[in-house]
């Protein structure tokens, strides 16, 4: 159970890893993982919507993972589009409002459209904001934040002191969103593998060996309350607690 009132995030980050290994120990094609994939993919945004998270975005295509073979690539992006195509309605109705984050000019055509369509068709979501990584990188990120605010100091509209973090982050794909509060990786794997550089400063972070398609609404709920015990400390101290001459409660 998770701790009444305890704080839920309101950022949660999913590295949704393991597709592959799912699939081989079932004797399937890794494709056939993809799919359960984004099968489950649906059923963790529906519980965030139930769990009223209000922001969750997914790690579902990385700027390496064009390194795979040809026919997984193709077969990734033809489930994207599908998925798209799928949602659209589904997310609509739901009032979840989905930004695709990441370079979708690489992208082949139908999959970009298809994309671009699910981002307008909910555009007006207002109960979440779910972010899905397409050709996503930390690292391209922050260089294409650079470059975006390079162009207007060269044009002399903006001068290098008035760069802040807040002006910075504007430019990030994630724009106003706040930053991570946990990240999830499934697959057992302990990195972010270029998820969210910026943004993930101060995110717990939280691995699980559970693959991708199996880590349904109960691993969700099992990594909340794990969330819930992490203390954040943001660089300050201990909270002491209500026994502290103070009476505690020190924001760190
Ligand atoms: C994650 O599953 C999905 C993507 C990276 C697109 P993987 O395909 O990486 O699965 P494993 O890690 O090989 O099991
Ligand atoms: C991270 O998984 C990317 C996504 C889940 C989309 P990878 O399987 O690509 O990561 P590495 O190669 O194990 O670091
Ligand atoms: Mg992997």
């Amino acid at each position: 159970m998770l701790m009444r009132g305890g704080p839920l995030p309101e950022h949660i980050g999913v590295i949704m890893d393991g597709n592959g290994r799912w699939a081989q120990s079932r004797g399937l094609s890794r494709a056939e993982g993809h799919r359960q994939g984004a099968s489950n993919l649906r059923q963790i945004i529906e519980e965030c919507v139930m769990l009223r998270i209000p922001n969750l975005s997914t790690f579902a295509f990385s700027t390496e993972n064009w390194l795979r073979p040809q026919e997984e690539v193709d077969a990734l992006m033809l489930l994207m589009a599908e998925f798209a195509v799928s949602e659209a309605e589904e997310m609509a109705k739901r009032d979840v409002r989905v930004v695709p984050i990441g370079d979708l000019g690489r992208l082949p055509e139908r999959t970009r459209r298809e994309i671009k369509n699910l981002r307008d068709r909910t555009r007006e979501g207002r109960v979440m904001t779910l972010m899905i990584a397409v050709n996503y990188g930390g690292r391209d990120d922050i260089l294409q934040a650079a470059q975006e605010i390079s162009r207007e100091v060269a044009r002399g509209d903006l001068d290098p002191e008035e760069i802040d973090h807040e002006r910075f982050r504007a430019h990030l794909h994630t724009q106003s969103q706040p930053d991570p509060d946990l990240i999830i990786r499934t697959g057992g794997e302990w990195r972010l593998s270029n998820f969210l550089l910026y943004q993930a400063a101060y995110a717990e972070f939280y691995s699980t060996e559970a693959l991708w398609p199996e880590f349904d609404a109960h691993e969700l709920h099992r990594a909340l309350r794990e969330f819930q015990r992490r203390e954040r400390r943001y660089g300050g101290l201990h909270d002491r607690g209500a026994d502290a001459p103070d009476g505690g409660g020190g924001q760190a």
